[in-house]
């Protein structure tokens, strides 16, 4: 998976950084993995100048069978989208929604997102950065413990991980990763692999894939629970 060319809109969305390049690694090494999967929808948060959404997309898109939506608080977003996806000759740019998370499109996700694909603000601040009107300082602002973003993200995919979906979250050891694995199994949604790892400058930061388990699995599940 080649680097995209990108766009960041004069300035005004984050500059792909080592997180980035980090994610789009995982997203590389588990890539034939994604495509046996075949997700029909797929969702990223946090698009920024949309450098994952268009390497993916470059792989999943176009003549695949995939269908991109994506989101950001930070509404340049939009235009260095569109302009990454034509500086790498993709005709089908993905619909880019301004909205907080999922906010304006979660009734309308409801159990059909088929992957899921988050580079979080996640570098630990006082909570008030996050709330910041500098619509670059929300890019990296994660609050205490750099979760406050992550943590809501957590309450919202919930609702739209389809069956067996993936996500691809990353974290920093900042963020208390263990924790996060912890919040997410309680919502039937696992650990599938720690994708990749790498210390960038004074970050360890990491790449998850989880998996949303088959609500099947849960009833079996529950029903061995019944009879034991
Ligand atoms: C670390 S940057 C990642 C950008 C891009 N995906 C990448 O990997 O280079 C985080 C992105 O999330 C966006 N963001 C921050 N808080 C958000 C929220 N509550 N809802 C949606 N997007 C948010 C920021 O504007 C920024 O574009």
């Amino acid at each position: 998976m080649e680097t995209p060319f990108y766009s960041t809109a004069n300035g005004f969305v984050y500059e792909p950084s080592e997180d980035s390049f980090l994610l789009l690694d995982g997203l590389e090494k588990d890539l034939q993995l994604i495509k046996d999967a075949r997700p029909t929808i797929c969702l990223e948060i946090g698009v920024g100048s949309g450098i994952i959404t268009s390497a993916l997309s470059k792989h999943l898109g176009v003549n695949g069978f995939s269908y991109f939506i994506c989101t950001d608080v930070n509404p340049n977003a939009g235009i260095a989208c569109k302009e990454t996806f034509n500086l790498n000759n993709l005709i089908y740019s993905p619909e880019i929604v301004l909205t907080n998370l999922i906010d304006s499109l979660e009734h309308r996700l409801q159990s059909n997102v088929d992957l899921i694909v988050f580079n979080p603000p996640y570098v630990p601040t006082d909570d008030c950065e996050i709330e910041s009107d500098n619509l670059l300082t929300k890019s990296w602002a994660g609050g205490i413990k750099g979760r406050r973003v992550i943590d809501k993200f957590i309450e919202t995919i919930i609702n739209v991980i389809a069956d067996d979906g993936l996500i691809y979250l990353l974290l920093s050891q900042e963020n208390q990763p263990d924790e996060v694995i912890e919040i997410l199994e309680k919502v039937n949604i696992k650990l599938d692999e720690i994708v990749i790892k790498r210390k960038c400058l004074n970050e360890h930061l990491i790449v998850l894939r989880f998996r949303k388990k088959k609500s099947q699995q849960l009833t079996q599940s529950i029903g061995k629970l019944k009879i034991s």
